[in-house]
Formats: C-alpha cells, structure tokens, sequence
C-alpha cells in the first residue's frame, strides 16, 4: 500500500514533470524568439555553424547575416514543425550542403539562399517539398535544365542579380503549380530564353524580367498571365498581336526601354483585361488611331517621356474605362478637344500634359478654355505648368499668364 505522504510526492513529480513539458522551450543562446520558441531569430550573430540545441517546435528559423559555410543532416535533426528557413547572406556554396542535410524537414516550404554569392548553380540536395525558393543575388550564370527537376511543388521562385544569361529548354518543365517566377537584374539576351522555355509554367500568374537584355517580348508566355515585367530592357518594337495570347493580363509594365520605338496597330489586341499600361520613357515616337486596340479594359496609362510627336482625334477612344492619361513630357504641339471626349470617354478624370511644347494658336484655345472653365472631366494636371512654345511672341509664356484671346490663328 501507498503511503500518503508517498502518493503526495508521487503527485506532485508528475505535476512538476509535466510543467516542465508543457513550459516554453529556451530560446538558444544570443537568438531571439517570439511566439514561444515557434519562430528563432539568430541573426547577425557571427554564426559558423548552425546553433545546437534548437527547440523542436521551431516553425521559423533566421539565420541570415551569420558565417555559415556548411549544413549538415544533424544540424537540424528532430525540427520536425519546421517551415521557413531563411539562410540568407551566409557562406554557402554547393559544396558545403550535404546531400542529406535537409532530409529531416518534413515541414519546410520556404527557404531563402539569397545573397550567399557563391552558389554557382542551383544546390541538387534542396527538399523537394518545397514551394518558395528565394535565390535572389547568388552567382547562376546558367540555369541547367535540371536545375528545379525534384522541386515539383514550387509556386514562388525568385533568381533575381544574379547575372543569369540562359536558361536551357525545359529547365521550367516540372513546374506546373509554379505561379510567380522573378528573374529581374538578371543578363538575359533573346538566345538565352528558349521559345516556350515557360510554358509549362502554365499557372504562372506574375512574370518578373526587370532589367535583363531582352530586345524582344519572349514568344509562349503562360496564357494565364496577370502581370507581365518587361521594364528596362531593350526592346525595339511591339509587333502586332505580340501579346494576343494573354487575355488574363492586368497590368503590362515596359517603361525605361529608350530603344522602343515602334508600338504596331493591334499590339496590344487581346488584352481586354488588362487595367494599367506603363510605357514611360521609351522612345515611342509615333501613336495612331489603333495603337491602342484592345485595350477595352484599361484606366491607367503611362506614356509620359516618350518622343510622341502627335496624337490623331481617335488615339484613345478604344479605351472605354480610360480614367487617368499621362502624357507629359512627350513632344506634343497640340491636340484636339476630340481626343479627350468624356462622351466617348465617360469615366476620364486627369490627364497629364504638362511638358509638352505647345502651338498656342487657334486649335489649342479650347484646352486654355477648359483650365479656365473650372478645369473638371477630364482635370488638366498642374495646368500652370503648361508652356508655349510657339508662336514666336507666346513662346516661354505658361498658360495661366495667358487668356484664351491670346490663342489665334494667322
Ligand atoms: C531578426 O533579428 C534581426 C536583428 O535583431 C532583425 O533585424 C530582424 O527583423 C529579425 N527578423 C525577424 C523575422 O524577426
Ligand atoms: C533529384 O532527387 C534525387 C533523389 O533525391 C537526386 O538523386 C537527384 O540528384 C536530384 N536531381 C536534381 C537535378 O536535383
Ligand atoms: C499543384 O497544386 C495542387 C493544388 O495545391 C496539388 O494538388 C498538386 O499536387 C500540385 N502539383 C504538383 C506537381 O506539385
Ligand atoms: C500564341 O499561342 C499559340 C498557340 O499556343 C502559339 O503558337 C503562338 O506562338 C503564341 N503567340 C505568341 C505571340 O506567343
Ligand atoms: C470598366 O470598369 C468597370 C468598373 O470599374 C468594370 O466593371 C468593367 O468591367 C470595365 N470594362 C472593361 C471592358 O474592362
Ligand atoms: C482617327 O480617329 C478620328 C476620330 O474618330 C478621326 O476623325 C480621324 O480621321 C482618324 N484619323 C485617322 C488617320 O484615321
Ligand atoms: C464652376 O464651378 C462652380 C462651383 O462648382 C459652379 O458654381 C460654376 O457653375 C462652374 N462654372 C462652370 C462654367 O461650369
């Protein structure tokens, strides 16, 4: 028979015991933790090695900013809860991660090798069961058809500065869920981006190529498309029908290309969908009644910085939701009232004309009327920052020094 005072201490180690489970778990050495120990936080702290001692239930692990140079299976043994691990700026390289070293996390869907500069290809060993890669400023020159085979469930993977200039066929062929691909700062050219290379990608939804040397817009692009990054490259034209295929896209962002001058009739055809157009700074020096066909859906456009000489009557009228125009800084003498009609185009609100070297005769008095009638469907930004630029005697002079009287012909 138990004795009382027995049972009474056999009680209370089991209380005690099962505090100490049920308590929070230490937070290794110099990290920080929050929410428990569900997400350790050792940044910054001159790590070599990957800390021991991690608690098992570690969902978010950060050890960016630290000297690691090598991974091991043992160094994240029984983080069985673990989901992002973000390695970041470390010293990693290929080398340096055993073939095994992540074979024990179940768990883990993020992971972030950005800034290690010395990964030269994508490391073979990652976990398959990923769904984000961050591999953002390493040093992949090219991306080896292989190089995401085993990773079949990836939705975001982002190869941004690293000075990528091909990628070899297929090299997107297991990718089926992938949805957003960044490949920004990067140094593709045309040969480096096979035809169709993305089109087994077939839910991508955001395509990211910022600032590589593509001098033409990539042929097979997934249809299913939402947002389309070509900006600073060095694209000459836009054929028409080039995006015929991306009925889904919403926004299409192609400023900062001083080589494009050419935007065919029709380019723009099938995007009904699309909501914003950003074509500033490019060297678009020419705009007709059909440039911008198919634009049905459209309400913000840039075309600000660019070299358009004229605009004809019709320019915008295929944009029946267009609400808000830039035009300023283009090379614009003058422009119809029919251009802007608000009963072709019921919701225009603002447009942007500032910039422009005006002919202050005759066919602009009706602008300089507008400013001064209340200056409402569509608003004339910054009207005072409207300059003539001809005839000789207003030229230099802004609109508002002006009135509509000083607006003659001949
Ligand atoms: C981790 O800690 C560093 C340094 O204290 C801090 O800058 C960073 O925001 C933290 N990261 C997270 C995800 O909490
Ligand atoms: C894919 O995974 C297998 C088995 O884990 C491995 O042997 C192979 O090297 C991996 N292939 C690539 C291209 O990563
Ligand atoms: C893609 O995602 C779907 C839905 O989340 C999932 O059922 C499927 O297994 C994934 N396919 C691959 C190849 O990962
Ligand atoms: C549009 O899709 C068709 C059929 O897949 C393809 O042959 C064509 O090259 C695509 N057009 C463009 C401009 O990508
Ligand atoms: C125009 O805008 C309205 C409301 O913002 C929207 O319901 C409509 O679908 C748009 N039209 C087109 C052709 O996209
Ligand atoms: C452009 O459209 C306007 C308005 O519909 C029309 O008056 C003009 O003649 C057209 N210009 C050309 C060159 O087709
Ligand atoms: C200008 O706006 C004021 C106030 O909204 C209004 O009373 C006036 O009628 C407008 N003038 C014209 C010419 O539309």
């Amino acid at each position: 028979m138990v004795s009382f005072r027995a049972a009474f201490l056999l009680v209370t180690t089991g209380v005690l015991l099962a505090w100490v489970a049920a308590a929070a778990l230490p937070c290794p050495q110099h990290c920080e933790c929050q929410h428990g120990t569900l997400l350790v936080n050792c940044s910054r702290l001159s790590l070599t090695s990957v800390p021991r001692g991690l608690p098992a239930d570690v969902q978010q692990l950060i050890l960016e900013n630290n000297n690691i140079a090598k991974l091991a299976r043992s160094d994240f043994r029984g983080l069985t809860a673990l989901q992002f691990l973000d390695l970041s700026s470390n010293q990693l390289d290929t080398h340096g991660i055993a073939a095994d070293a992540f074979d024990d996390l179940p768990s883990i869907r993020t992971l972030d090798l950005s800034y290690n500069t010395k990964f030269f290809d994508v490391p073979a060993q990652l976990p398959s069961q990923l769904t984000t890669l961050y591999f953002i400023q390493n040093s992949l020159i090219h991306v080896r058809k292989d190089a995401f085979a085993n990773l079949t469930d990836l939705i975001h993977l982002d190869i941004s500065y690293n000075g990528v200039e091909s990628i070899a066929p297929g090299a997107f062929q297991s990718l089926s869920n992938l949805t957003v691909l960044y490949c920004d700062f990067n140094k593709l050219k045309d040969n480096g981006v096979p035809p169709s290379v993305f089109k087994p990608a077939s839910k991508l939804s955001i395509l990211g190529l910022r600032f590589n040397q593509l001098t033409r817009v990539p042929v097979d692009i997934p249809a299913g498309l939402e947002h389309l990054d070509l900006v600073g490259n060095q694209i000459v034209d836009l054929p028409s029908r080039v995006f015929s295929n991306l009925t889904q896209l919403q926004t299409l962002e192609i400023w900062q290309q001083p080589s494009l001058t050419t935007i065919a009739d029709d380019a723009f055809a099938g995007l009904g969908k699309l909501q914003i157009l950003d074509a500033t700074s490019t060297g678009l020096n020419k705009v007709t009644n059909r440039t911008f066909d198919g634009l049905s859906g459209a309400w913000e456009v840039y075309m600000s910085l660019n070299k358009i000489p004229a605009v004809p009557a019709g320019a915008f009228h295929a944009m029946r939701n267009l609400s808000s125009l830039w035009l300023d800084a283009n090379l614009i003498t003058t422009l119809s009232p029919e251009a802007l009609d608000t009963s072709i185009l019921p919701h225009l609100s603002e447009v942007y004309l500032w910039g422009n070297p005006w002919t202050c005769d005759c066919h602009l008095r009706w602008l300089k009327e507008h400013i001064d009638n209340n200056n409402t469907a569509p608003a004339i930004d910054s009207p005072h920052l409207n300059v003539c630029n001809a005839p000789p005697k207003l030229k230099g002079r802004a609109f508002d020094s002006l009135s509509p009287k000083d607006f003659v012909c001949g």
